[in-house]
């Protein structure tokens, strides 16, 4: 099985940015423990704070792999490209959050990109991205 994360603008800070939301752990040192904890599973990892970049790394997964982990972060709120290219691909997509976004400010409560997604998941830190997986593997 084969299982895109990709993670959009800031979360390259993460373990450095807003701690008391994001948590202190940088996302390599999870991604670690995440494949240990799945060995049969190739977990893939992308990172980046360009829109552009998110949807080519879409297009490039999207007809290959089984799954896709995807936290946009804010283009999550904005973005119709990335839900066009979410629709465009066969290979669903599951929208992660690490935090709650439904307990923040109004404009995190509307995401463009989930009715293009298999599901969302948000709130449980970077557990997040683990659920992501295992729902493909249930
Ligand atoms: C986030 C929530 C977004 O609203 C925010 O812009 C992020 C991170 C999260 O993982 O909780 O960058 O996607």
């Amino acid at each position: 099985m084969k299982i895109q994360i990709i993670n959009g603008p800031n979360l390259n800070l993460l373990g450095v940015r807003e701690k008391s939301i994001y948590g202190n752990t940088g996302f390599e040192s999870y991604l670690e423990d995440l494949r240990k904890q799945y060995p049969l599973v190739q977990i893939d990892y992308y990172q980046s704070n360009v829109e552009g970049e998110l949807i080519n790394k879409l297009h490039d997964v999207g007809f290959s792999f089984d799954g896709v982990v995807l936290n946009a972060g804010a283009y999550t709120h904005t973005s119709v490209a990335i839900a066009d290219a979410i629709a465009a691909i066969t290979t669903p997509v599951i929208e992660v959050h690490i935090s709650n976004v439904y307990k923040r400010e109004e404009f995190r409560h509307h995401s463009m990109l989930a009715a293009s997604c298999k599901g969302v998941i948000a709130g449980f830190g970077l557990e997040s991205y683990r659920l992501g997986i295992e729902s493909f593997i249930i």
